[in-house]
């Protein structure tokens, strides 16, 4: 594997395996190197610190695997440390190496998704305390209203394979009571954490049916197209065997057992130790 130069793929835990089913699936010829932090998940509900420092443990570890071009696969890691890696880290100390996240690719289409201009928002405490997703839209689109519901059981339950139980309904219904108390005339719904989508089949038993429901993948794939397409110095330094790895902070076993109900199909994972960075 040490000649590949894999697009790693980062995520808190299994989340991020929501949008690299996607990216795969639009761009099968690259390779990919996917890292869940499962050790430590989730992260929605951590310090700004905490996440900035457990993200940048984890893209120097791809870095160090031979990623020239990380995506942060996770909305959390995204609002809270990408700013800082882009703007004070890389140029120091990678120069070469892109790390992108998940929220400007899903922010920058945010007029598409309503009609009204009302937009629902759903996403970990984290996201939605860090204030991206309402600053981004504001920049791109001053007339959408932004209405932003914190979910903080969602990740737990999807992460402990509770997410289609009865268990999960109670909470479904009661983050969605909360956001639409706020304004009646959303009609649309940005599930704003990759783990979400999971929940998919509860959450629009508790949406009106003219309410638009949008998982992030599809627009994060199609970005990042667009991306090696206009930035041919980063494409030729990503290799294009079609290979897939994975690798977890927690056991191996369990990543590749809960792995497939997010990527699709059956994954081998490997464990490894950060502080070995
Ligand atoms: N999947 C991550 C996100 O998109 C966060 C999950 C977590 O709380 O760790 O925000």
């Amino acid at each position: 594997m040490d000649h590949l130069q894999p697009i790693g793929i980062f995520d808190s835990g299994y989340g991020g395996l929501t949008v690299m089913r996607e990216i795969v699936q639009l761009l099968p010829e690259y390779d990919y190197l996917y890292l869940g932090d499962n050790a430590r998940t989730p992260y929605g509900n951590r310090s700004f610190e905490t996440v900035f420092h457990y993200t940048w443990q984890c893209v120097q570890y791809l870095f160090s695997c031979n990623c020239h071009l990380v995506i942060l696969a996770c909305n959390t890691a995204s609002a809270k440390a990408l700013r800082t890696i882009q703007q004070r880290y890389l140029p120091v100390s990678f120069p070469e190496r892109r790390v992108l996240g998940v929220i400007r690719p899903t922010t920058e289409k945010a007029r598409e998704f309503t009609l009204t201009g009302a937009l629902g928002i759903l996403a970990t405490q984290g996201t939605v305390q860090s204030g991206s997703y309402v600053m981004e839209i504001k920049k791109f689109f001053p007339d959408v209203r932004v209405y932003q519901q914190a979910c903080p059981m969602w990740v737990p339950l999807v992460e402990n394979n509770e997410h289609l139980g009865p268990g999960a309904d109670y909470f479904v219904e009661k983050y969605i009571q909360q956001l639409f108390q706020q304004a009646a005339d959303i009609d649309a719904l940005l599930l704003a954490c990759t783990h979400y989508p999971l929940l998919l089949p509860k959450i629009s038993k508790y949406v009106p049916p003219h309410v638009r429901l949008i998982s992030q993948g599809p627009l994060v794939a199609t970005s990042l197209k667009d991306y090696l397409r206009r930035h041919p110095e980063i494409d030729q330094c990503c290799s294009k065997t079609g290979r897939r790895d994975f690798l977890t902070t927690d056991s191996a076993e369990w990543f590749a057992r809960q792995a497939t109900v997010f990527y699709g199909e059956k994954v081998e994972a490997q464990q490894i130790r950060l502080d070995a960075v």
